[in-house]
């Protein structure tokens, strides 16, 4: 064979290889496991013979997961979301001590404020005054998802990244409760359903007092143990465990169609699955409150409430729009729908008391200093707390805490623990005040360089803080930069978290996050995460397990790439709306849009400062007022040619969440030094992330002629795979719904369609083939 030759062949052999991986990792194999070792059998061979040929990238070079050993990832045919809470109303603090009249007075305003604002936002999107919901509790377990074919049970996974999930079918057999097979003689071609396995509190505390009598370690609460006991390995050890599971919802289903969500929880019923006992139809937002005011916090006696009657814990109650039909015309978040919502209500965010020992100072990944409280450790919703954030100076002054002081801790959204207040009364004669600066000797305690005081924004508030100046070298900043690359949120690399981000900043594997790509797996095995007296190596099973996410982090899409390099000001939700209006990181950092949007918060703040009008700033005299009205006039001007051309790319309704601040963050980013050097990298590596959304500029949604209709597509399409379908109508300004009522506009019908088109022929609904959709979409 000739080096051309075999250049021609490692080619193809790389090429099969790939595909064959890509559609393993989907959970179907194109070909049997004996042929495809011979491929990588003569893979090998010939990089061998033609060692050039062995780059790094070849699938030579990827590490493997021993089979059964670990679950397989599966992919989930519709994508498990989370679920949005509402935004809290200001919350009433205890710091005057409301008597508890006055408390249930002020929780029952929030509430009612909280909900009435998700149903305003529901009636506006839906065009109409009244919409029903169903009101149900927000079980507090481990979420899983099943399907069943033809009525068998086929698969059963975890939730994992809510796109891909671990099959752990075997152990999800072994849960009493979950039918093996539906009950009912005419079971659905497919049933993915979605749920939740808990275990008792009750039984909980059973098992791990047997755990302690035996001596064995006991679990911490009743969530952790069920997420362990579900990923046991041996599916005996399961079958002793006390879980159950109740089922809320139905992701992909076919030979089925449901109306309502209430259709929904009756339907899983009647098929045999657990649902919930308790949870009700709702005609309107009223009644929405009678029921949770009646039903869920019984007028706000904590013994009598819907927990009292609930065998599983729970952590909210969950509003959801009834009407399926209504789904799709509600914009969804980048991981959640828009169609429900959570609600926590007040009494359940039980605070705790204890002491506050002493203040210490974190370094945040953009070089923040925050100040950390060290408690004494006490119990908090579920779990011990010993550190708590104080947030910033302000804060810690605003609450006036001292170290010393007895303090008041919640967890702020359920998790992040926080010192709510003072117990004024309890404060001892010593207790200290905290100033960071003089604490901190102003310079980092991570590397003992300068800091400075700047302006920093938190989520939307801007604040004064003290950052470490020394972004490239600190090893704190370091450190929290490969963490949150590393994140699920982010890439994904599970095994890789603060501990082990840490070491490998420490031990000078890694300085930035992209380094990450360059480590080998004995590297990383030996990674000594104890210390040098007591060592405690990585080892090479979470090694191979980094290097292996690492690989699949390579073919994410854009906008989670736009998340990993934890930009400031970019959180998920504009990563997520960048990536759909964006094709590569290259076109983010040249784009146009971005430029415009950060142009138009520029000429409004010049607009504010130059108006002739301000009374902040009057003109001094004639002559400054007109050349100030000549500038502010020029200045409207632009700002509407601005205006108009960020209408035109369709910025304004694809990417809401990207405003001026945001825009700017991430140009200065791609501009800036590190910015460069992380698009030359992710070249030399080969990463190329790619939007997964359809491109903006053929989505040229105003003028297309399916702009705002909706479609729902049936059977199979002759060459569009049904998410193709999807994604080309939602290009072009379309709407994709799952099942056929009177709203959809058109019915794409392919091969064996069933009863959607029976549905469809039924209700008048007009249905079109994949070439008619294709022309449509053009
Ligand atoms: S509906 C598309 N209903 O909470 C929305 N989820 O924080 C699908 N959860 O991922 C979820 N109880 O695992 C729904 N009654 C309920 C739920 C529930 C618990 C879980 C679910 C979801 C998570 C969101």
């Amino acid at each position: 064979m000739t080096p051309a030759q075999a250049k021609t062949r490692h080619a193809e052999l790389v090429r099969d290889i790939r595909k064959y991986d890509a559609a393993y990792d989907e959970g179907h194999s194109l070909i049997t496991d004996y042929e495809y070792d011979q491929l990588e059998k003569e893979l090998l061979k010939l990089e061998e013979k033609f060692p050039d040929l062995a780059t790094a990238d070849s699938p030579s070079k990827r590490v493997r997961a021993e089979p059964l050993k670990s679950f397989q990832r599966r992919k989930h045919l519709v994508p498990m979301l989370s679920l949005e809470k509402i935004k809290a109303a200001d919350h009433p603090t205890t710091a005057e001590e409301p008597d508890a009249d006055k408390r249930k007075r002020l929780q029952d305003e929030n509430t009612l404020v909280e909900l009435t604002r998700f149903d305003a936002t529901i009636q506006k999107q839906l065009g109409r005054a009244t919409v029903a919901y169903v009101l149900e509790p927000k079980v507090d377990g481990v979420s899983i998802s099943l399907h069943y074919k033809n009525g068998e049970l086929a698969l059963g996974m975890t939730r994992g990244d809510g796109e891909y999930g671990d099959d752990i079918t075997a152990n999800l057999k072994q849960v009493s409760g979950i039918p093996h097979r539906l009950k009912g003689r005419n079971p659905p071609a497919l049933l993915e359903v979605r749920g939740e396995a808990y275990i008792s509190q009750h039984d909980f505390d059973k098992m791990n007092a047997k755990f302690e009598s035996e001596g064995e370690e006991a679990f911490p609460n009743a969530r952790n143990a069920t997420a362990g006991t579900l990923k046991q390995l041996n599916p005996e050890l399961v079958a002793h465990r006390p879980i159950s599971a109740v089922f809320y919802a139905v992701g992909a289903c076919d030979g089925i169609e449901f109306d309502t969500h209430a259709r929904v929880l009756e339907s899983l019923k009647e098929f045999g699955l657990p649902t919930q006992a308790h949870w009700w139809v709702c005609r309107d937002m009223n009644d929405v409150l009678d029921h949770y005011r009646k039903k869920v916090v019984a007028h706000y006696d904590e013994k009598h409430d819907l927990r009292s009657k609930l065998p599983y814990e729970i952590d909210g109650i969950v509003l959801k729009v009834n009407n399926i039909a209504d789904w799709a015309r509600i914009p969804a978040k980048s991981k959640a729908p828009g169609y429900a919502i959570v609600h926590k209500p007040i009494p359940w965010i039980m605070p705790a008391e204890t002491v506050l020992k002493g203040i210490t100072v974190q370094v945040g990944r953009t070089g923040v200093l925050t100040p950390v409280a060290e408690l004494e450790p006490v119990f908090v919703q579920g779990s011990t707390i010993s550190r708590a954030t104080l947030h910033n100076e302000e804060e810690i002054r605003r609450k006036d805490i001292r170290i010393g002081d007895s303090v008041i801790i919640r967890k702020a959204g359920m998790v992040i623990p926080e010192v709510m207040e003072v117990v004024k009364t309890k404060r001892p004669s010593g207790a200290k005040e905290f100033d960071l600066f003089k604490f901190v000797k102003g310079v980092c305690p991570a590397c003992g360089q300068p800091i400075a005081r700047e302006s920093v924004s938190r989520g939307d508030k801007k604040e004064v803080a003290w950052r470490c100046q020394n972004v490239a070298g600190c090893p704190a900043q370091k450190t929290r930069r490969v963490e949150f690359f590393a994140q699920r949120k982010a890439l994904d690399i599970e095994s890789l978290g603060g501990i082990v981000a840490e070491k490998l900043v420490q031990r000078g594997l890694a300085h930035e996050p992209l380094d990450l790509f360059d480590l080998k797996v004995d590297q990383l095995a030996k990674l000594n995460l104890g210390t040098d007296d007591e060592p405690r190596v990585f080892g090479e099973k979470n090694a191979t397990k980094v290097v292996e996410a690492l690989e699949r982090a390579k073919t994410f899409p854009l906008n989670r790439w736009i998340f990993a390099l934890a930009i400031p000001n970019v959180g998920e939700e504009t990563a997520y709306q960048l990536g759909l209006t964006h094709e590569s990181l290259e076109q983010v950092a040249g784009s146009s849009v971005l430029r415009d949007i950060r142009e138009l918060g520029d000429l409004e703040d010049e607009r504010a400062r130059v108006s002739p009008r301000s009374s902040k700033n009057p003109p001094k005299d004639d002559a400054e007022k007109e050349a100030r009205q000549k500038r502010y006039d020029e200045i409207k001007t632009m700002m509407a040619e601005a205006e108009a051309r960020i209408e035109k790319a369709g910025a304004k309704a694809r990417m809401p969440e990207v405003g001026a601040v945001a825009a700017s963050s991430v140009l200065d980013f791609f501009s800036s030094k590190p910015g460069h050097a992380t698009l030359k990298r992710l070249k030399e590596l080969g990463i190329h992330p790619k939007s997964d959304a359809p491109p903006p500029a053929k989505a040229s949604a105003a003028a297309s002629a399916i702009a705002g209709k909706t479609f729902v597509v049936t059977g199979t399409l002759p060459t569009l795979s049904r998410d193709e379908a999807h994604a080309k109508i939602r290009a072009a300004g379309g709407t994709v719904a799952g099942s056929v009522s009177k709203n959809t506009d058109f019915l794409v019908v392919g091969e064996d369609a069933g009863s959607k088109l029976e549905k469809a022929q039924k209700l008048d609904v007009k249905t079109i083939d994949e070439a008619e959709l294709l022309k449509l979409c053009k």
